[in-house]
């Protein structure tokens, strides 16, 4: 395809085809809030399965864990959310609809010719400098309405524990699933074989109240992480060292294992301005998305700010002792920081194709796709190729992810499957019956050829592993 799909392309075939619908559409929805369909659900699960697969699993030096999201409080003291975890939010004074202040600007900056404003980079600009510009230059809101001076809003969401309204006591969603990795990190330590340099991972949803501006899957009040916290000492590793071997490791797990475009990928330092209070080194992977360069994956430097911060309000030693050297150190730690609902609209926008004779299909890996295949009889009221094709179907169950279809014509079942990128399409016809052979059909070519019912298992084990 020539030109890139739109955000409105990517959104109407997620819906279309069962990949993401509006969450609790029945009742008007809910801002930036999205549910999973069948066929999401099984894409989610493949990228997640891929993800704790290459970064879990295949390590020996990495611990998977699933903490609560519902953490003791004081853990969100401790880590600097309850004080700064806050975006900068801005009121229309006609409607009261509230926005990001920086989304603003960075939306009235895209308007601008002067050359002046080139150099104005919004990430690095205080909440101070923002009111200063809004004021300076009117800048008003989408309805072009004056703004209110932007404010600190903290974006933890809060709820309560406890039955009884005066035992009710305030906890949080957690806002990141880092905070249960340090939290755990001396139990994981003394209930497993763990030494330095080792790491904790884990998958979870995090909640973060934010004011968002229609960008789809990307920002959202609920989402999932797949968040690492890397521990080292740092008087035995090199963290620049261990820094770019986890961005190439990032960069490899989007660009081979999810099959990802390169030139759609980028790396971009934070400055000083903008990086976290807790970290000493920021890069964003970028992804081109629709609406632009935008950031996938985060990697920071944490040093030993969290553990520090928790040793301090907790009272509990979270310290390391060097097995050779009897040592106490606080490790330091590399936290290479996902989002899995990111890399769900990167894989969306990224496979979405569209031929010369105006075919959409998605190019999704085999390994990520909801089917690896489908199987069809020619004809569904001749009963000799329906039960073949079941027999068959049931048989390829067992070794790939396969679905069955005999609605409407063959050109209709085609055009659906590639929709939802199932990358081989079989049928099942009357040359099936006479010489046990079949037909498979691939997607991105849609080129088909004949093979003997015998050979289809190992043809597409071959093909899905390639
Ligand atoms: N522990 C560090 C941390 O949470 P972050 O950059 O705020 O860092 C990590 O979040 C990743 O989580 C981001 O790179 C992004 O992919 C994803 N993410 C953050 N906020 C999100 C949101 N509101 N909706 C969807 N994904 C989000």
């Amino acid at each position: 395809m020539s030109t890139k799909p739109t955000l409105e392309n990517i959104s109407s075939l997620a819906k279309r085809r069962g990949f993401t619908y509006p969450t609790s559409e029945i009742y008007g929805g809910l801002a930036s809030s999205y549910d999973y369909g069948p066929m999401g659900a099984l894409l989610l699960k493949n990228i997640k399965d891929l993800w704790w697969q290459e970064f879990i699993i295949n390590r020996d030096d990495m611990y998977g864990i699933d903490s609560q999201i519902l953490l003791n409080p004081e853990t969100w003291v401790a880590s600097g959310h309850v004080s700064s975890f806050t975006d900068p939010l801005v009121e229309d004074k006609t409607t009261h609809l509230r926005y990001r202040a920086d989304h603003l600007i960075k939306n009235w900056l895209k308007k601008q010719t002067d050359p002046k404003f080139e150099k104005i980079v919004v990430s690095d600009l205080s909440t101070a400098e923002m009111a200063q510009l809004i004021e300076q230059y009117n800048i008003t809101s989408p309805d072009g309405n004056p703004v209110t001076p932007p404010k600190d809003f903290n974006i933890l969401f809060e709820t309560a524990v406890g039955a009884v309204a005066g035992e009710k006591s305030l906890v949080y969603l957690r806002g990141e699933t880092a905070q249960g990795i340090f939290t755990n990190f001396k139990q994981v330590l003394n209930s497993t074989r763990a030494r330095l340099p080792f790491g904790i991972g884990q998958i979870g949803k995090s909640f973060r109240n934010e004011i968002t501006s229609g960008q789809f899957l990307f920002r959202q009040l609920e989402f999932e992480q797949a968040e690492i916290e890397y521990f080292f000492d740092p008087n035995k590793n090199d963290w620049q060292e261990l820094f770019k071997k986890w961005q190439t490791q990032m960069m490899n797990f989007v660009t081979q294992t999810l099959g990802v475009n390169s030139d759609n990928l980028r790396w971009r330092r934070h400055s000083d301005q903008e990086r976290s209070h807790y970290s000493q080194e920021t890069y964003d992977l970028d992804y081109q998305f629709p609406f632009g360069w935008d950031e996938l994956w985060g990697i920071a430097y944490r040093t030993d700010f969290d553990l520090k911060q928790h040793i301090q309000h907790s009272g509990e030693s979270l310290e390391y002792i060097d097995p050779e050297t009897h040592e106490k150190i606080i490790p330091h730690v590399i936290e290479p920081a996902a989002g899995i609902d990111r890399f769900f609209l990167m894989v969306l926008a990224d496979s979405y194709q569209q031929d010369k004779e105006g075919r959409v299909y998605l190019d999704l890996k085999p390994k990520l796709a909801p089917y690896q295949a489908a199987v069809f009889p020619l004809l569904k009221n001749k009963p000799n190729l329906t039960n073949k094709a079941t027999e068959i179907y049931r048989q390829l169950l067992k070794k790939v992810h396969t679905t069955y279809d005999d609605r409407g014509n063959i050109g209709k079942r085609y055009l659906y499957q590639d929709e939802i990128g199932t990358p081989f399409c079989i049928t099942i016809d009357f040359e099936t019956l006479e010489n046990d052979t079949l037909t498979v059909r691939e997607r991105n070519t849609t080129q088909q050829k004949r093979i003997a019912v015998s050979e289809l298992v190992p043809y597409l084990q071959k093909m899905v592993n390639s």
